[in-house]
Parts: C-alpha cells; sequence; structure tokens
C-alpha cells in the first residue's frame, strides 16, 4: 500500500492518480516538513510575543515594533482633500483623496510602474522618478494645479522598514522586496522625496509618513472604528495596530496627551536567527540565493514575492530525483523566480480533471516539454503545501497581536489589503481554520474583511491628522 497522504494536507486534496510509491513518498515527506500542527502554531506564537516586548522595550531589535507618531484615531467625519503617495512593490501609485465625512471618502489615483533598474539603482533617481510622477500626475488629474499658487499636502506610505522619529520624519532601516537602491540606508526618506519635489519645483509638502500597514489600518479605521489591526499579505507582509504609549517603553518623548499611538510591527523580520520557525531546505536555499540572506525570514515563508520560488525549489527538487517530468526542466523553470506565485494560484484553482490550466501554465509559460496528468496533480499538490503552510503562519503573528493586546475574547476588527490574501485561493479560509483551532469560537468574534487600497487613503488620513494637531 502507498503512503496516504492527505492526513498531512489539511484540507481537501485530491487524488495523484498513477503516481509510484516512490512519489508518494517523498511527498509525503516533503508535506510532514511543511506541516504546522496547532502545537506548533502555538509555540511560534509564544516566541513572536517575546520578541513584541522586546522590540516596546529598545530600537535596533529584530521584530522592531516602530512607533508611527500617528496618535489620533479617524472619526470618519474628517473632511478635507489630501494627496497620498504610495511606493512599497510592483508600482507607484499617486493619489488625491477627498474626504467628505460620514466615512465617505473620492479618490482619484493613478499607478506608474516602477522598473527593476529604478529599485536597484541609486536612490536619487528612484526619488526624481517619484517626483516626476507626482507632477504629471498633477498636471493630469488635478484641476487647480496650475491655476494658482496652492501647496499640496501629502502623505507618503513608504512601505519598508523605516525608525520613524516624528509623523514627518524617518530613517530607512533596511530595503525588502528586492528593492536595493543605494546611498539610502539611515537615510531620511521624506527628505530625500522632499528634496526630489524640491528640485523639480512641484509645489507638494510631504506632510505625514507611514508604513502600508499604518495607512490600512487607519484607512479601515475611518470605516470601522472597532479596527484594531491592519495587514499586508502581498508582495511583502506586515501588520501594525493600536498600542497603549505607556507600554511603549523605549519612547523618550510623549508626543502628547493621547493614550495610544500606531505600532508598525515589521513581523517580517521575526526569527532571523530561526530558533522558532519550521525552515525546510528548500526556505534556506531561497533565503542563501536572495539579495538579503538572514533578513525577512518570516516574510520569505510567506509572502507573494517567495511563494512560486519556494515551490520551485520543491520542484526542482523532485525533478533530479526523475520524480517530476521524468526527471526534465526547462531554461525557464531553472530560472530563479520564473515560477510566479500567480502561476501557484492558478494551479491552486484549476478545478478541471485533466489540470488544463496547469498543463497550460508547465508547458506553454515554462516550456516543459510534456506533461503527464500525475506530474500536474503534484505540481498542483506541491502548491497546496506551500500555500497551506503560507496561510497558517499567517495566522500566528495575528494572533499573537491579538493575545498581547488583551483582545481574544472582546472582539476586534481586522482590515487586510493585499494579492495573496485578495486572489490566492483558500488563503483566507487558510487562514481562519488556523484561528479557529487556536482561539475556539472566540474566533466568531475577529471581524476579519478586505480593506482594498487603503494605505492610500490611511496615508491621506495621517496627512490631515498631523494637520490637525
Ligand atoms: C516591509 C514592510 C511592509 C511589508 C508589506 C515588508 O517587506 O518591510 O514595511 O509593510 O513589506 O508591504
Amino acid at each position: 500500500m502507498p503512503p496516504v497522504l492527505s492526513s498531512i494536507i489539511r484540507d481537501k486534496v485530491d487524488h495523484i492518480d498513477g503516481a509510484s510509491n516512490a512519489q508518494l513518498s517523498v511527498i509525503d515527506g516533503i508535506a510532514k516538513e511543511f506541516d504546522l500542527t496547532v502545537e506548533k502554531l502555538s509555540e511560534i506564537i509564544k516566541h513572536f510575543c517575546n520578541e513584541m516586548d522586546k522590540g516596546l522595550e529598545k530600537t535596533g531589535m529584530n521584530v522592531a515594533m516602530i512607533p508611527s507618531f500617528v496618535t489620533g484615531v479617524p472619526t470618519g467625519k474628517e473632511v478635507g482633500t489630501f494627496l497620498a503617495l504610495d511606493l512599497g512593490g510592483t508600482n507607484l501609485r499617486v493619489c488625491e483623496i477627498a474626504f467628505e465625512g460620514e466615512g465617505i471618502i473620492k479618490v482619484k489615483q493613478h499607478k506608474y510602474r516602477v522598473t527593476e533598474t529604478q529599485k536597484t539603482g541609486s536612490a536619487r533617481q528612484l526619488f526624481d522618478f517619484i517626483a516626476d510622477c507626482v507632477d504629471k500626475f498633477l498636471a493630469e488629474f488635478v484641476t487647480d494645479y496650475t491655476e494658482n499658487a496652492k501647496i499640496f499636502k501629502m502623505g507618503f506610505t513608504f512601505s519598508f522598514p523605516v525608525e520613524q522619529t516624528a509623523i514627518n520624519q524617518g530613517n530607512l532601516i533596511k530595503w525588502t522586496k528586492g528593492f536595493t537602491c543605494s546611498d539610502s540606508e539611515n537615510k531620511d526618506v521624506v527628505f530625500m522625496l522632499q528634496e526630489a519635489l524640491n528640485r523639480k519645483g512641484v509645489p507638494v509638502v510631504v506632510s505625514a509618513l507611514v508604513n502600508d500597514t499604518v495607512g490600512t489600518l487607519l484607512s479601515h479605521s475611518y470605516k470601522d472604528p472597532n479596527t484594531l489591526i491592519g495587514i499586508i499579505y502581498g508582495t511583502g507582509t506586515n501588520g501594525a495596530y493600536y498600542e497603549e504609549i505607556s507600554k511603549i517603553k523605549k519612547l523618550n518623548k510623549i508626543p502628547d496627551a493621547s493614550e495610544k499611538m500606531i505600532i508598525n510591527v515589521e513581523w517580517g523580520a521575526f526569527d532571523s536567527e530561526k530558533k522558532a520557525l519550521p525552515i525546510t531546505m528548500f526556505d534556506n536555499k531561497l533565503d542563501r540565493e536572495s539579495n538579503n540572506p538572514h533578513y525577512q525570514i518570516f516574510e520569505k515563508m510567506i509572502s507573494g514575492m517567495y511563494l512560486g520560488e519556494i515551490a520551485r525549489n520543491i520542484l526542482l527538487h523532485l525533478v533530479d530525483r526523475m520524480l517530476l517530468f521524468d526527471g526534465y526542466s526547462s531554461k525557464e523553470l531553472n530560472r530563479n523566480y520564473s515560477f510566479e506565485t500567480e502561476y501557484m494560484s492558478a494551479i491552486e484553482a484549476d478545478e478541471s480533471h485533466t489540470l488544463d490550466n496547469a498543463r497550460k501554465i508547465l508547458e506553454e509559460l515554462l516550456n516543459i516539454p510534456s506533461t503527464t496528468l500525475t506530474d500536474r496533480q503534484i505540481v498542483k499538490r506541491v502548491c497546496q503545501i506551500v500555500g497551506l503552510r503560507a496561510a497558517r503562519l499567517s495566522s500566528t503573528t495575528l494572533a499573537a497581536v491579538i493575545i498581547h493586546c488583551g483582545m481574544v475574547e472582546c472582539g476586534v476588527s481586522v482590515g487586510i489589503d493585499g494579492s495573496l490574501f485578495e486572489f490566492y485561493p483558500h488563503f483566507s479560509a487558510r487562514l481562519k481554520t488556523a484561528l479557529r483551532e487556536l482561539f475556539g469560537s472566540n474566533v466568531d468574534k475577529i471581524e476579519i474583511s478586505l480593506a482594498r487600497d487603503g494605505s492610500g487613503v490611511g496615508a491621506a488620513l495621517a496627512a490631515m491628522l498631523a494637520a490637525t494637531e
């Protein structure tokens, strides 16, 4: 009898037709390595809670727990028009956002693609490009741009770890998600942006700097004041939440009489010492070959930038053992990051008996000469193993923040943005299953909703809150 696989996969899996014992037992071994029991999840949560405490105590800790200097909570009654700029992954987004009160928001926005050259060139080139985009946006979309000498106020969503020192000031700690611009680490990103805008004569003042999670949290709070956490599960991953100021021991100066401040957790960097996370050889290979080895270990197991690459490492492992594609790879599949997370999404979503979409991806996009149904079913199983672990791991930091804030029994709202959460098949259902295993019926008090494109709105809100202080 071949080994039974479905006990390891914690959700519905399809049968693999005609697989040999060798194929089944290797895949079973891999599934075991990627499996996360509820005990393991709890262990990770415990470790993460300790790391949060350390981060609140001192700067420079692994989980950075960055004070955002946003102390106001939106009421939904705010009115006014602000610009927002959102830099964090594939696109740069420029927006004009009008708050009309009663939770009503009107957004004009345009996306500009950030090229690989801009991501990896000099910081000056990147910020000059950003200033150009703001100028173009104002000329094209904002009617009173040239009519009077108005100075626009802008909130800047910058989705990278920044050691923030004021609402409009913060030094870049380290680039993530494939950005490596030179001459920028430890420098103030608002200053660099403002200089670029001034060089071009664009009449904009950058009045607030926020992380995308902080923006997501703020925009979700504008609609639902019960919101505790804002999360991104996209190209990268991270979360932000409202913390009691008295618990942020490392703050030298308490900004005002407020009781709460938003903390940008920067949980992507969790466990860079690899003490608690169940790292496999496929993760280690990815980390070693990445442009930031030993950093963002948690993010590398979860987020959209990396899942396809973990799956690719597994597929090549199977090819090398003659257990997949008859032992043949292709030039395309051999290239790093060629197996995109979007392909995993499409393959996991393929419910046809013959897995036709999987066949198209493998044969037409990745040039594997020919695939059998067994091959395609194995590829689908690999995607399920990697996708399931990502979703279950994602539950840990979310659960930890709720525990840390003592809100397990009270009920909270959580706003989540990002392509993985929005589009990856079963991601949110798997995440909720893990939360149910951890919290039992209390999970029904956690209201999780999609907060699409919230970070831009949030940056404008931060600019508004800063203007009213
Ligand atoms: C960055 C965070 C960001 C997250 C989601 C991570 O790589 O370090 O600052 O919030 O990606 O975009």
